[in-house]
């Protein structure tokens, strides 16, 4: 059913498993727009002619209702508004539900650029690569304004908003090089905010990998921030837990103090870092400080994808002790200067502090 190239002047490729599906509906709406449109002005015309004044002063004559037109002229409009309906909601059902089974991609934008990190540590700004064939699933905040990924030979796009995530998947069908855009305007270099996405065969895929190693993956780094940089692993971690249990707990419903419950999932994760006084975990004290200022969008990322981990290790049954080696062979110089330093000092006082604010932007 996909198209290989795109069969209509001006039109991008279609380049993924959902393209089909939205220049399918968009020309059927098309059509439908375009017949009614046709069929109106033609009786239109024909009517003038047809029923011009033939006399002065002439009278038209009278006409009475017909049931059988009337009841046409209601049903074949809503039988035709509820394929469009039924057109929409399939299309929106398959490109805002990301599968299960996903290649996780981290996107954070900023005026005016767009930084990828992949699940392997991989990082990039304004190129994305990715493997032909497989569900890739984009999880996406910035660190300023609201931008929007769009990547149109996908067919598909995403608002991306400050203070939460929003998802977008796809699954590319054929290798190449697509355009992203960022079409929600930004401000001065909005227009320049773009990039590239590469499509690649898997093996292509593999050795782009290999040769990109780049430090920490975001668990790993999280990991880091957790024990280390942010000193979190003092109070949940070890012995004497005064903070909330944290293994396990991605994905579960929490029973908050004031009754509620919630589920733990990224967003949840993110705002008890950001506004622990918030949502209160039954059985805890509100002693948690807030991180907000304090951590860039990307470390939360990476600590959300380490509290996540907690969960899937548990479950998968790998051991952490890995991971954790990994984490400080990988660490660079650099940081494990800083580990030192932090383990002395207050760990809610972290020397990581984000290169930006957001206001340097906006000079
Ligand atoms: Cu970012 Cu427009």
């Amino acid at each position: 059913m996909q198209q290989d190239t795109s069969w209509v002047p001006l039109f991008p490729e279609q380049a993924s498993t959902f393209a089909w599906q939205v220049d399918g509906l968009y020309f059927y709406i098309t059509a439908v727009s375009a017949f009614f449109t046709i069929g109106v002005v033609a009786a239109l015309i024909f009517f003038f002619i047809k029923y011009r004044e033939k006399e002065k002063y002439e009278t038209g004559a009278e006409i009475h209702g017909s049931m059988a037109l009337e009841t046409a002229w209601s049903i074949i409009p809503f039988i035709i508004s509820m394929t469009i309906f039924l057109g929409g909601a399939v299309v929106f059902y398959n490109q805002y539900r990301p599968p299960a089974e996903a290649m996780e991609i981290y996107v954070v934008g900023k005026q005016w650029m767009w930084k990828f990190q992949h699940g392997t540590g991989q990082r990039e700004i304004n190129d994305l690569h990715v493997p032909v064939g497989r569900n890739i699933k984009l999880t996406m905040t910035t660190e300023d304004v609201i931008h929007d990924l769009f990547v149109p030979a996908f067919r598909t796009k995403a608002d991306v908003v400050p203070g939460r995530y929003s998802y977008m998947w796809f699954n590319a069908t054929k290798p190449g090089k697509y355009h992203i855009f960022c079409a929600e305007y930004c401000g001065l270099n909005h227009s320049g905010m773009g990039g590239t996405v590469y499509v690649m065969e898997q093996s292509d895929f593999d050795n782009w990998l290999s040769g990109n190693v780049s430090g920490q993956t975001p668990v790993e780094a999280g990991q880091d921030l957790f024990e280390n940089k942010l000193g979190c692993a003092s109070c949940h971690a070890g012995a004497n837990q005064r903070g909330a249990k944290l293994e396990g707990l991605f994905g579960t419903e929490v029973k908050l103090t004031n009754g509620q419950t919630v589920t733990a999932n990224d967003e949840y994760i993110r705002n008890s870092i950001l506004n622990p006084g918030g949502q209160i975990v039954e059985g805890y004290q509100p002693i948690m400080p807030t991180f907000k200022g304090q951590v860039t969008e990307e470390q939360l990322i990476q600590l959300v994808a380490y509290v996540k981990s907690l969960s899937t290790k548990k479950s998968a049954g790998t051991t952490s002790s890995n991971t954790s080696t990994m984490s400080n062979a990988n660490s660079s110089p650099t940081n494990n200067a800083a580990n030192v330093n932090k383990l002395a000092s207050n760990p809610n006082a972290p020397n990581n502090r984000p290169e930006t604010t957001g206001n340097e932007n906006r000079k």
